[in-house]
């Protein structure tokens, strides 16, 4: 990876830090069920050490921070405004068994087995290098310990994504799909490529299973704000000129109608969880 892309990306990340603390009731209302899964399938202890990895303002580490007793969470992301708005996270919700670092996940400052287990949540399918970001996930881990994560998976499962991303690719602002590795939201959701990344990890024992959850948003405005605001597409949205976005945000309205129900707009999603041992 060279150095510009760490840039881009930790610059696109620090500008989305704010919306992402703003929104972190409604975030963590809306991804429970992933946030749950991850945690449960961590099966933190008192007295482990944990890392969180790409932890955006950190719910899912805290979570896991309340079972480690005298134990210690470790919450790390590459931008450093994500780190703030964990530390901020922390404070407020009285989390005293973290620390918080910058760190990139492809090239960790970490000493090898060194934790117990690792969390990462909506990350790796974000990395130009994930292969890199596994392999250090098992470098880090003591023998036995697990890393637990979640990416999503397929197009059809996860509309909230796709359908601003098939508009974008439609309209010309977003180059296709390429075998060539692409960095996305929807980048690890073929099963297979997720397998040989763990494989090639060296993981002893994996295993990846679908878990389901709903976004909700109480009207095609707010829908449009979190696409905005805190999704990878945001940064590419918000460089459109007016009328590109405007025509986007029209032709993404249109097809929201069979997602739309009284009271606001439900879209399904689907994430991969992951469990593998080192
Ligand atoms: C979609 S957000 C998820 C945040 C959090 N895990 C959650 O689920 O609420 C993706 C996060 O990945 C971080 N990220 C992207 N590339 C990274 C890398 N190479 N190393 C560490 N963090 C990275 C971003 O800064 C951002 O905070």
């Amino acid at each position: 990876m060279t150095n510009d892309e760490t840039d881009r990306i930790r610059k696109d990340w620090d500008s989305q830090a704010n919306s992402w603390y703003e929104q972190r009731e409604s975030l963590l209302t809306a991804s429970r069920p992933i946030h749950e899964w991850l945690v449960d399938h961590l099966e933190p202890m008192d007295s482990q050490r944990v890392l969180e990895i790409a932890a955006g303002p950190g719910d899912t580490g805290f979570l896991a921070a309340r079972r480690l007793g005298n134990g210690r969470l470790v919450s790390t992301d590459i931008a450093p405004a994500m780190v703030e708005a964990a530390r901020n996270r922390g404070v407020e919700l009285a989390i005293e068994n973290a620390d918080y670092r910058v760190l990139d996940a492809q090239a960790m400052d970490v000493n090898d087995a060194s934790f117990d287990g690792v969390l990462c949540r909506w990350g790796f399918m974000l990395m130009p290098d994930p292969a890199a970001a596994f392999c250090e996930c098992r470098r880090v881990l003591v023998p036995g310990g697990r890393l637990v994560f979640a990416v999503f998976t397929g197009p059809d499962e996860n509309p909230f994504a796709s359908i601003p991303a098939r508009i974008l690719v439609e309209a010309g602002h977003l180059a296709p799909a390429t075998p060539r590795w692409q960095p996305g939201i929807l980048a690890l959701a073929d099963r297979s490529r997720l397998q040989t990344l763990l494989d090639g990890a060296g993981f002893a024992s994996t295993h990846i299973e679908g878990v389901d959850m709903t976004w909700t948003f109480i009207d095609a405005d707010a829908y449009w704000a979190f696409l905005v605001d805190l999704t990878a597409l945001g940064p590419l949205l918000r460089s459109l000129s007016e009328e590109a976005r405007n025509a986007v945000r029209d032709a993404i309205n249109l097809r929201l109608v069979s997602f739309t129900r009284a009271d606001g707009i439900e879209l399904p999603s689907r994430c991969w969880g992951g469990i593998a041992i080192r």
